[in-house]
């Protein structure tokens, strides 16, 4: 009413009233601000991690924070006694320091303030804990203030991290308002399957808002500079940041020291799961993503990064080269107790060839690179751009950094190697980048050549103040910035693309380096058509084992018969290079007769190098007068990696230029269901081959053995497929995925041509057994592949055939 009234009369009065009421609430809650508490606990205070950077990471930001309202504690705890870890904690404090820019009383100040703010105590039982978050709870009433949040730093080895999680959710948690923070170190686990575990342990206990997983590379400088450098510079970069600009990236990471003194880590990790799998895969991501429209947005970037996993192509061996300095084994040998034999095959030098399959980044590769023991310690992201230009002008009379005829990059600088500092590197032949503020540009001491070019080529930009990785992310921490930390579906995402690497590497000798300069260009490699390999070959002296294995040229090919049938037999790499050329003398001859050859491929391990070689090495190969069928199927979507579609489209497919109407997967996944018979996929399969190939009858058909005498998938005792009039049936494996759809013998046996390939010493018994059996398709449905009028060969490397 009063108001009503004042309103009507006075209504300037009545205005001024509200703001002084609006100004004093607004007052109120930023005195709330003001006393907002935050407590940051340290685990694993005493330990290097701390002493290195945590502690001066924790100072900074109370540097950084002090005196804009909120107030700190800082706990510094342990497993070690109290006053043993009280002695240590005092001298770390003693010894931080403050950024050049902060005047020295000023710095004398804070630090005694940071000093009487932390405390170190043990912390070992759930009772600790709840201790610790009474007396969080007591000081916070004692001063008048009210709680904002906790944080708890993890520096503590990954198995405690359960036990450690547990007493922090049951025993030390925040009250209600105020949020808590968990900061969690790698390792995270060793691979998919311990990762899952381990983040399904954590999240038992925490919510995912509240995990904060640490990658330091991700508080590099140059590192957090991808992103607002991309977004600062969209407009120059638009059109370039793409597969018809870009010709690689390399992500490159490398260390002088060795691995002497952790081993008992390094020998469960290795190069890839250590550095790889973390700080270079983090970096692609950046790279690679999808700009959001705001780079400020966590969840966006989150999302955008989890795009790029997705559109990772899978790994392959071939994908990796691998290495491992000479005195590894000595050192794991030492001090891991190994018998004086022990030979480890960890890898401590990796090169990995990564393509994306969009539209931004499809065919350009990414080259990962790490390893100990190298030549210098340097860590970078180049992209280097094609260069299309042709200059007329020579070169004495080009205005040479502008000329279009220099290499184009852009260089993302970590640190350490030349430049000894972060930096970001901009050819000036590409234009002239925006920088935000606290980066300024440099120039180098005359004569310095980066990445093929003297320093003056670039705009070189560094940091005005240099900062440490773990200062930057603990800031980031505070203000709740989850774009620079990793969540649980970045890290199973990376983990899912890295593990059947590691899987299948896990037996792979690497190349044995002796380290440093000496390495000469032992470990340079080079990739071709998806593959990567050495430049250079090992030198005899560093082949583990005997040196006089015999080398497949030291062989002929040898022809004789199999089952009364032509074979070929040869080591693997002679042999597959022998049927790649039948293969193309069959297409050819095929393609001469009636304009088209038809060939039907099997999945499986065994053809994979064939395909490869037919990729890479036959120039001349009528693609695009080629028919691609399949032999046999899984009962999976084709995209799935268990498809052998997928593996025809991986290492063959996406290599050649085969019109896509050319291309004849078998319809295994009709109206979303997997081979069901009603949707009568064999019949269609088997109407589109009557439709397409004349007489039904292939111009070359592909097949390998099993084990257990199956070929295609048509396996022992199959009530179909083995004789009748179906082309193609649906049966069953004795093994996952069961499901199968196959082409029939009595298809098979129609073909021009059949060959069978036959590989390694797991296949030398089924091969002796089968040279003795006669037609038992029943039993043995390889034995009943006999072409009613065509040729049939056996491909058999020598394991297969001599065992
Ligand atoms: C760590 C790895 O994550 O990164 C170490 O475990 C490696 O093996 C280190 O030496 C390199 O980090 P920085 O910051 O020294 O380049």
């Amino acid at each position: 009413m009063l108001a009503e009234l004042c309103c009507k009369r006075r209504p300037g009065l009545w205005r001024m009233l509200a703001v002084a009421v609006f100004v004093a609430l607004l007052g109120c809650l930023r005195a709330q601000e003001l006393r907002g508490h935050v407590s940051i606990v340290l685990l694993g205070a005493t330990g290097d991690l701390a002493k290195k950077y945590l502690w001066q990471g924790l100072f900074q930001l109370y540097l950084e924070e002090a005196g804009k309202g909120h107030n700190f504690s800082f706990h510094g705890t342990a497993l070690t006694a109290t006053e043993q870890g009280q002695e240590v904690v005092a001298k770390v404090l003693e010894s931080l320091s403050c950024p050049k820019d902060v005047a020295p009383a000023r710095c004398a100040e804070l630090k005694d303030q940071f000093q009487r703010l932390s405390q170190y105590r043990q912390l070992k039982t759930t009772e600790d804990y709840a201790a610790l978050s009474k007396d969080i709870e007591a000081l916070v009433q004692r001063e008048g203030l009210w709680e904002a949040g906790r944080i708890f730093y993890f520096s503590v080895p990954p198995f405690a991290y359960t036990d450690i999680a547990r007493s922090i959710n049951s025993s030390c948690r925040p009250g209600p308002g105020a949020w808590l923070r968990v900061v969690l170190e790698k390792p995270f686990g060793h691979n998919h399957l311990s990762a899952q575990q381990l983040a399904t342990d954590l999240g038992s206990f925490f919510h995912e808002e509240e995990m904060y997983r640490v990658d330091h590379y991700l508080g590099k400088q140059a590192v957090a500079q991808i992103l607002p450098f991309r977004d600062q510079n969209r407009k120059a970069l638009d059109g370039l940041w793409n597969r018809h600009h870009v010709e690689r990236v390399e992500i490159v990471m490398k260390e002088t020291v060795d691995a002497e003194g952790r081993t008992s880590f390094y020998e469960e990790y290795g190069v890839i799961r250590d550095v790889l799998q973390n700080h270079l895969t983090e970096i692609l991501t950046l790279v690679a993503m999808e700009l959001p429209p705001d780079v400020g947005s966590s969840e966006d970037v989150l999302r955008h990064k989890l795009q790029v996993f997705q559109a990772l192509q899978g790994l392959q061996k071939g994908s990796a080269v691998l290495g491992q300095y000479q005195a590894y084994s000595e050192q794991v040998r030492k001090e891991l107790d190994k018998p004086a034999g022990f030979l480890s095959l960890t890898p401590t030098f990796a090169g990995i060839l990564v393509h994306l399959d969009n539209l931004r980044w499809e065919g350009v590769p990414f080259l990962l690179m790490s390893g100990k023991a190298l030549d210098e310690r340097v860590g970078y992201v180049r992209v280097l751009f094609r260069n299309r230009a042709c200059c007329a002008q020579s070169e004495q009379h080009r205005a040479a950094e502008q000329s279009a005829c220099l290499p184009r990059q852009i260089v993302f600088y970590i640190g350490h190697g030349v430049l000894g500092s972060p930096a970001v590197l901009v050819s000036r032949n590409l234009f002239r980048p925006t920088l935000p503020g606290g980066w300024e540009q440099v120039g180098g001491p005359p004569g310095l050549h980066l990445f093929g070019c003297p320093l003056s080529d670039f705009y070189a930009y560094s940091p005005v103040r240099e900062q440490d990785a773990y200062s930057v992310l603990i800031s980031r921490i505070f203000h709740g910035r989850k774009d620079s930390f990793i969540t649980t579906e970045n890290l199973l995402a990376s983990w899912a693309f890295w593990t059947p690497l590691l899987d299948s590497l896990a037996h792979e000798a690497p190349r044995l380096y002796p380290g440093g300069a000496e390495n000469g260009h032992l470990l340079d490699f080079e990739f071709s058509g998806g593959q990567l390999s050495f430049s250079v070959q090992q030198p005899e002296q560093l082949v583990p084992g005997p040196g006089s294995a015999p080398a497949p040229s030291d062989f002929q090919v040898l022809r004789s018969t199999y089952r009364d049938r032509p074979l070929v037999t040869a080591w693997p790499e002679e042999l597959i290079a022998k049927l790649a050329d039948d293969v193309e003398a069959a297409a050819m001859k095929a393609v001469r007769r009636t304009g088209q050859f038809h060939l039907a491929l099997s999945g499986g391990s065994s053809p994979v190098a064939l395909f490869q070689q037919l990729a890479m090495g036959h120039y001349a190969f009528p693609w695009a007068h080629t028919h691609l069928w399949l032999v046999d199927e899984r009962c999976v979507p084709l995209w799935d990696p268990e498809s052998n579609f997928q593996g025809l489209q991986t290492h063959l497919l996406q290599h050649v230029r085969l019109p896509h109407y050319n291309v004849h997967p078998m319809p295994v996944h009709l109206r979303q269901r997997l081979c069901a018979e009603e949707d009568q996929g064999a019949q269609a399969y088997a109407e589109e081959i009557s439709a397409l190939v004349a007489n039904s009858s292939f111009d070359l058909v592909l097949l390998g053995m099993g084990t257990d005498g199956h070929t295609a998938s048509l396996f022992p005792q199959s009530p179909t497929g083995l004789e009748g009039e179906q082309l193609v049936v649906l049966t069953e494996s004795p093994s996952g995925p069961r499901r199968r759809m196959s082409l029939s013998l009595p298809l098979i046996n129609r073909a021009r041509r059949v060959a069978v390939l036959v590989m390694g010493r797991l296949k030398r018994e089924i091969t002796l057994l089968v040279s003795r059996v006669g037609h038992e398709p029943k039993k043995w449905p390889i034995s009943g592949v006999r072409p009613v009028s065509g040729q049939l060969v056996w491909y058999m490397d020598y394991e297969a055939f001599l065992g």
